[in-house]
């Protein structure tokens, strides 16, 4: 990226007054007002959360990727598609409250869709169960998107096909019983399409019963061969079904309390049985400090976070 020229206690400057209290009018004019020299701004303080949240939805995205359908809340410039277009992701839709900033993401040619919306608890410009993967990166703060706008990040994703839950219910107590020894999953849902030629019928499954000997005995299989198989119906079911929630977070102190009622929220829809946390990753280099009350003795830099659910097909999120 470009040098801006400007200096770190500049940048600073600026990112206090994109953090300032204000009416929402007000920030996404100050967001206008910054668009074109964002990107070059935000580098000298090293913003490292779009690289970081697309890595890690890669990470548990794993087949596929061109053909996934991303909607980018609060896409800003696009540095969030740019980044998830290098890991190979290549359809997005992306959504912003500030005219400006959509316009220098326009310019990228990353995004199918760009519309510009305002993020909170009134339904998002998208139809229902649309998007295979949905990310908000660097605006879930306080006087940004509010944490409100959760349930309709779900309402916009893609469910895990109920067919898939009920595999993973009938399979989680072998699972389990093998997570405590230790083994992990090691095959792919594409190795176990090429290998085994497609899931096992739900009515076999039943029939096999929850023990790895009686699937073994089925299969014609070594019970180290039966314990992969096992594991690789949980990973079929897991790793290309059912759309991804990325969502980011700064966990510096004055986050925090924003931070807190998020993962609140979270949590209450993980209990109801709407998404499921697949990932929560601490960053301890998210940006460097930008305010005094950022300031600790221990790093220039502040933490992040990023948490991914997966929506499962629980009842309806509409209301
Ligand atoms: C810090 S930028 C992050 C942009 C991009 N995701 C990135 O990581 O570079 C925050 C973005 O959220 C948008 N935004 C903040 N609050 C919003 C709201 N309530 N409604 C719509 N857009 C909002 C701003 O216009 C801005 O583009």
């Amino acid at each position: 990226m470009a040098d801006c020229g400007k200096g770190l206690q500049q940048v600073r400057d600026i990112i206090a007054a994109a953090r300032k209290d204000c009416s929402l009018s007000e920030k996404l004019q100050f967001y206008d007002n910054w668009a074109t020299q964002y990107e070059e701004d935000v580098s000298v303080v090293e913003y490292k959360a779009p690289h970081l949240a697309a890595l890690a939805l890669a990470s548990v995205c794993q087949l596929n990727r061109e053909s996934k359908l991303v909607l980018d809340v609060a896409c800003g410039t696009g540095r969030a598609a740019e980044e998830l277009h290098r890991c190979g992701f290549n359809l997005f839709h992306g959504l912003d409250g500030s005219a400006g900033m959509l316009e220098v993401a326009k310019k990228k040619e990353l995004y199918q869709e760009l519309k510009q919306s305002l993020l909170g608890p009134k339904q998002l410009p998208c139809d229902s169960e649309k998007y295979d993967a949905v990310i908000i990166v660097g605006a879930l703060s306080d006087g940004n998107v509010p944490v409100s706008v959760l349930p309709e990040l779900l309402r916009v994703t893609k469910p895990v096909p109920k067919v898939h839950n009920d595999f993973r219910w009938i399979l989680d107590p072998v699972w389990r019983l093998h997570e405590e020894e230790g083994i992990v999953s090691c095959y792919t849902g594409a190795t176990f399409l090429e290998e085994v030629g497609g899931p096992p019928k739900r009515s076999t499954i039943r029939k096999s019963g929850q023990n790895i000997h009686s699937i073994s005995i089925l299969y014609g299989l070594t019970l180290r061969e039966a314990q992969h198989l096992v594991l690789v119906w949980v990973s079929y079911g897991y790793t290309d079904y059912g759309g991804l929630v990325c969502m980011t977070a700064r966990s510096s102190i004055p986050n925090l309390q924003y931070k807190a009622e998020l993962e609140e929220e979270m949590s209450s829809l993980q209990n109801k049985g709407f998404w499921e946390q697949v990932l929560v990753q601490e960053e301890e280099h998210w940006m460097k400090v930008t305010s005094e009350r950022e300031i600790t003795q221990e790093s220039d830099y502040i933490p992040g976070v990023i948490y991914i659910y997966r929506k499962m097909s629980a009842p309806s999120i509409a209301s």
